[in-house]
Order: C-alpha cells, then sequence, then structure tokens
C-alpha cells in the first residue's frame, strides 16, 4: 500500500470516529425517552384514579422505576389493548406495558422481557348466579370478555357460548351488572380487585384460575437492545428489593 493512501485511510478513520463522538454528546443532550402504551383500564396493573390524569398502577409504577433505572423519561400513551402490538410493530410506542400476557401467538410478532408477574384467568358471575360454579358451567352461556385478550381466547373454546367482546374490562363488568351477561371471563388479580373495590356488592369470583399465564413487557423485535436494558434492569429492581415493594403495595401480600 503507498503511503499516501494509507495516510488518507488514517485520516478516514479519524474523521469517522470524531464524527461518532459528535454524534454521542449530541444524544446526551437531550433527555432519552421511552415511548410506553398501555390500555390503561385494568386496575390494579394500569388506570386513572377519579379525578386525576395519571397513570396508576403495579405496571406504571414498575416501567417508571425501570425507566429511571436505565435512564428515560417515560411517557404514556392509552390506546386499545388490540392496537398496542400493531403501535409497537408501527414504531407510535418503544413498549407495552398493560399486564400483557406472554404467548406463542403474540412473541411472533414482538419480543417480550423476561415475565414479571404471574397471573391467569377467573371467571365472575353475579352474586345470585348458583349454575355456574366452574369452565364446564359456561357451556352455552353469554360471556363478556375484552377485546383481543387471553380471556377473550379462553371464552371461544366454550361450546354454544355466546361472546360478547369489548373494548375494555370494565365495559363487560358493567354489562355483567346490567344482566346482558351470564359471566365475566377476565385475569385473576383484576377480578380479585374489582371484587374487593367495587363489584363485591353484586359480583362475586369462581373457583381456581382457569390457565397459568405471565405477563411481560412487549418490545420491537427490531430492538433487541432495549429488551435487554429492559432486562437489566427489571433484574436489578428485583435484587435492590424495590420490585418487591411495588407488588406488596398493589397486591397487598408478598411477591409470588
Ligand atoms: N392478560 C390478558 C392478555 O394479555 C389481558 C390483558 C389486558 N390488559 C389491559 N391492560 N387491558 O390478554
Amino acid at each position: 500500500m503507498s503511503k499516501k493512501i494509507m495516510s488518507f485511510m488514517m485520516l478516514m478513520v479519524l474523521v469517522v470516529s470524531f464524527g461518532l463522538v459528535g454524534c454521542g454528546k449530541q444524544e446526551a443532550a437531550k433527555p432519552k425517552v421511552l415511548k410506553v402504551g398501555s390500555e390503561a383500564s385494568f386496575a390494579p396493573f394500569e388506570f386513572q384514579e377519579e379525578g386525576s390524569k395519571e397513570y396508576a398502577g403495579f405496571d406504571m409504577d414498575l416501567i417508571k422505576a425501570i425507566g429511571k433505572q436505565m435512564g428515560y423519561e417515560v411517557q404514556i400513551q392509552n390506546m386499545g389493548f388490540d392496537g398496542l402490538i400493531p403501535g409497537i410493530e408501527s414504531g407510535t410506542v418503544d413498549v407495552a406495558i398493560s399486564a400483557m400476557t406472554i404467548t406463542e401467538e403474540r412473541s411472533k410478532k414482538i419480543d417480550f422481557s423476561t415475565p414479571y408477574y404471574k397471573s391467569g384467568l377467573t371467571i365472575v358471575v353475579k352474586n345470585d348466579n348458583t349454575t355456574i360454579k366452574s369452565f364446564a358451567d359456561l357451556e352455552g352461556k353469554k360471556i363478556a370478555v375484552q377485546l383481543g385478550t387471553t380471556g377473550a381466547d379462553e371464552a371461544k373454546k366454550v361450546k354454544n357460548a355466546q361472546i360478547r367482546e369489548f373494548n375494555s374490562a370494565p365495559e363487560a363488568f358493567l354489562e355483567l351488572k346490567a344482566g346482558g351477561v351470564d359471566a365475566v371471563v377476565n385475569d385473576k388479580p383484576v377480578n380479585d380487585y374489582y371484587i374487593a373495590k367495587a363489584g363485591g356488592k353484586d359480583a362475586k369470583e369462581i373457583g381456581q384460575p382457569l390457565t397459568a399465564e405471565e405477563y411481560g413487557i412487549a418490545v420491537s423485535k427490531k430492538n433487541k437492545e432495549l429488551t435487554e436494558k429492559i432486562n437489566k434492569a427489571l433484574d436489578e429492581l428485583k435484587k435492590n428489593g424495590e420490585y418487591d415493594k411495588m407488588y406488596l403495595k398493589w397486591f397487598g401480600k408478598k411477591a409470588q
């Protein structure tokens, strides 16, 4: 190689590395933002407390703590549950935290963080219902579910059942209260919370969980680095006791 070419190449290396340093500096100057999608009417995971615009709940505390750990400012966008995965795919949001069950079907489209919550489905019926005591008793009944959820998938497996799909879990509960359906199939911790907080006067929860599910934070398949960062932050929060504190705060018991 001639001396001329050599020095030209060295010059290029210098130019490129200075360029990179420059970029790094610029990035550090503006705060990094994590755009988070959630369907925020799923207490105690994500909801708006009456009279407040702030998002509260276990998922909200968790993602804020993860963001802080990673040095990101967290911005929550409330959207339809069935719009969360398309939102990640199109880049409208970076991640979704929404009590979202890790499923094979969803894993084809997005990546999940390591699991952060163990859940499952239960049935809610009216207090005076004496006929529905198990999943098998749902046969031929009218069932309300939230659109696009694992509860909807499970309800669709019931023979001759009429499934009514709602945009949110509270709408499904309202329909039960109004007598439009016989049962709601939905996530146990959310049903527990509903019964404890508001619905206990007229509704009750049936039996053991129908499924064993785990929640994960959904991230674009194109952003492996972000998934890794989130997993690291989650791990750290589990180690330093912050995760346990949040769990106790929202579920009133120790983390499983
Ligand atoms: N865990 C269920 C699922 O993944 C229901 C989640 C609904 N979440 C919500 N924020 N509305 O399908």
